[in-house]
């Protein structure tokens, strides 16, 4: 994906303009769709995640297209502590925090009993466990700064749904579902707002690097969304806020309601080309 890819040059699109915006999962997909298309708006960026090289190229791409600002951080979202001090950092070098859009995240494929102990547990370290460090980092930091915050954080379609052969995420997703919607009701009389995007699939590299227990990788299930357009949704929910007092929450949704969908979700034996990472 381009700069120019976008659609809007430097300074264009200023509704955002001036916020500070820390991304988590910034080095591929939604995450990083969505920091380029905040840098259009003028947004000074954190960008997080573990692959400091893609990171690199992202900050550089951002200074390109319009972020007066853009700083790169090199952390895991399971490391409570080194989220803590990526908010302290980014407050010391850029200034403090007034978005976050968290959309680090992993899959894994198999069949429940298949699936390590440790892989499934590592997926909720990341999954829900980096999004409670990160939702708690980030009300602690908007309070601390006494600013009215904005929280993004990432569910998925089957976080309201289920499909086999996908147990730790789909179970993870249920579990940031519940945690956001926890979340909202504190936050609900003149707090932060805390909203939930929920995608179905999009054609990211989550699939591909999925470890998979099934002997076949995953794809993702028709009809498939591009990181552009959910990042384009993810903005549109920071760049004009749904009906309410400040503090009021949202589900942005994008929850297609379809039939069959869950077999949809089920990788295919058929095409699959990747092989199991391991089993
Ligand atoms: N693609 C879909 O079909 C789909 C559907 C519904 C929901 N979602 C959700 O959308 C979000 C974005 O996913 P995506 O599709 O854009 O996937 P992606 O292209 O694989 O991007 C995932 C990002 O998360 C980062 N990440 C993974 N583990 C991390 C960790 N422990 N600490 C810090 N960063 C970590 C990755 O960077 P590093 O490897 O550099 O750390 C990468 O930047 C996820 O929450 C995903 O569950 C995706």
């Amino acid at each position: 994906m381009t700069d120019a890819s976008t659609g809007a040059g430097p300074g264009t699109g200023a509704a955002g303009a001036g916020r500070v915006v820390l991304v988590t999962g910034a080095s591929s997909g939604i995450g990083r769709e969505t920091a380029l298309q905040l840098a259009a708006r003028g947004d000074s960026l954190v960008l997080l995640a573990r692959r400091t090289a893609e990171l690199e190229v992202l900050r550089r791409a951002c200074l390109r297209t319009g972020s007066p600002e853009a700083l790169v951080i090199t952390a895991d979202v399971s490391d409570a502590d080194a989220i803590e001090e990526a908010f302290t950092t980014a407050s010391a070098e850029i200034g403090p925090v007034d978005t976050v859009v968290h959309a680090a995240g992993v899959a894994a494929y198999g069949r429940f009993e298949e699936i390590p102990a440790a892989s499934f547990d590592r997926l909720f370290d990341i999954n829900v466990g980096g999004t409670a460090n990160v939702a708690r980092s980030a009300l602690r930091h908007f309070d601390a700064h006494e600013l009215t915050g904005n929280l993004i954080l990432f569910g998925s379609v089957v976080g309201r749904i289920s499909t086999p052969y996908l147990s730790p995420y789909v179970a993870s997703k249920w579990a940031v579902h519940g945690l956001v919607r926890c979340l909202q009701a504190e936050q609900a009389r003149g707090g932060h707002r805390v909203s939930l995007v929920e995608p179905g699939g999009v054609d990211t590299t989550i699939y591909e690097k999925a470890a998979s227990y099934l002997g076949v990788q995953g794809k993702p299930p028709p009809p498939v969304d591009d990181a552009e357009k959910v990042a384009r949704a993810t903005v549109a929910l920071l760049d004009h806020p749904p009906p309410g007092a400040l503090g009021r929450s949202t589900e942005p949704g994008h929850v297609p309601r379809l039939p069959g969908l869950p077999r949809r979700l089920r990788p295919d034996r058929r095409t699959a080309d990747v092989p199991a990472r391991s089993r």
